[in-house]
Formats: structure tokens, sequence, C-alpha cells
């Protein structure tokens, strides 16, 4: 099984539970649209600031240009917004760990692109910089290439499956915090 397949099969249901809550968010509503892009705030940009001042071989090719929270809080700046306090993340540490923690990000933008055109057609002229970002370029597609290049043995594909877990868990807590937010 390559680590793509190992990593899908072990956070299944660490997707489906964010997938519910985000999908929780009535994108045809402006005030439920702005806490879906804060539950993405109180991690994306902590992490990918943490990612950053990981050893280059550690990051995955084209990451500065991979990087989205520029673009999330453009959009939060266009509904008047800003990005909440960081969600408690545990900060992946390791090579591996990041690797996990990388293929959740990365993998986050599949939802994107389905939640972009959702809300083309809820809410035309929303701004959609953060869903938006990337498209037409084969991200996934060179981001996997990568992914199967790292040589991974069993307790470094288990740090990876943790450091997956880790992020999934920081969006869920995001999600959970956004939708209490008072409409
Ligand atoms: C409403 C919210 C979401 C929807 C509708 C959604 C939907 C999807 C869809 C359609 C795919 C492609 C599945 C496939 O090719 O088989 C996908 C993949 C993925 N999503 Fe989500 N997603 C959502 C939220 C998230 C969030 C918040 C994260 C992480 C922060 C995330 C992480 C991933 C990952 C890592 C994959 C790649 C799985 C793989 O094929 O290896 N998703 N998502």
């Amino acid at each position: 099984m390559n680590l793509r397949t190992t990593l899908r099969t072990a956070t299944r249901q660490d997707h489906e539970r964010v997938d519910q809550l985000g999908g929780g968010f009535d994108l045809a509503k402006p005030a439920d649209y702005g806490a879906f892009l804060l539950g993405h705030a109180a991690v994306l940009p902590p992490l990918e600031a943490a990612l950053d001042a990981a050893p280059p071989q550690d990051l995955p090719p084209g990451w500065p240009e991979r990087r989205r929270a520029k673009a999330l809080l453009a959009d939060l700046a266009e509904l008047g917004l800003t990005a909440p306090p960081p969600s408690p993340i545990a900060v992946p540490a390791t090579s591996a760990a990041r690797v996990g923690a990388l293929y959740v990000l990365e993998g986050s933008r599949l939802g994107g692109i389905l939640l972009r055109r959702r809300l083309a057609q809820a809410q035309p002229g929303a701004p959609s910089a953060y869903l938006a970002h990337g498209d037409g370029q084969p991200l996934w597609r060179t981001f996997l290439e990568w992914l199967d290049s790292r040589a991974l043995d069993p307790a470094e594909t288990h740090a990876a499956i943790d450091g997956a877990r880790g992020v999934f868990a920081a969006f869920e807590a995001g999600f959970r915090h956004a939708a209490t937010r008072p409409a």
C-alpha cells in the first residue's frame, strides 16, 4: 500500500468529521461562509508559518506558492472579519509528522474545488481567493509525486499518521469554535 493510501485509510473518519462539520455551514449565508473561513483561519496560517520554519527537504516542491494564508486572510478582510486566535495544534516536529500534516493541508484543496462551485452558485461574487487558490495548477498531482518519493519506515509512517490526525483535529476544533459564533 503506498503512503497516500495508508494516510487516507488511517484518516478516513477524521476526514468524515471535518467534512460533516464543514458541510454544516450554509454557504448561501454570508455569516456562515465567514464562520467557515474563520474555522480554517484558526489553523491554516499558524500551521503554514510553522511549516515554513522546517528544513527545505521536508517541504514539497513549490511550497511558497502552495501557501494559502494570504488568500484566506484577504477573503476574511473582504467580509469584514479578522483571523481568530489559533486553534490548539501540535506543531509537527519531525520530518515524518510534517509529511502527514502536509498531506492534510494539500488534500483539503480537493474539497475546496467542490465547495467553490457550491459557493459560486449560492453566493455569486462572494470572495473566494482561498477556495480558488491553485486552480488550474497540478498541485495535488505534484504533491502526490513528492509524497510517493518519501521512504518512511513503520515508525515514521505511524508518526505521519499522527501528524495528519493532529491537523484534522485542529480543523475540527476550529470548525466547532466557529460554529458557536453568533450569526
Ligand atoms: C465541507 C468540507 C469538505 C468537503 C466537502 C470535502 C470533500 C472532499 C473531497 C470530495 C475529496 C476528494 C475525495 C476523493 O478524491 O476520493 C476530499 C479529499 C480530501 N480532503 Fe476533504 N472535504 C472537506 C473538508 C476537508 C477539510 C477541512 C480537510 C482538512 C483540513 C480535508 C482534507 C482532505 C484530504 C486530506 C483529502 C485527500 C484524501 C485522499 O484522496 O488521499 N477535507 N475532500
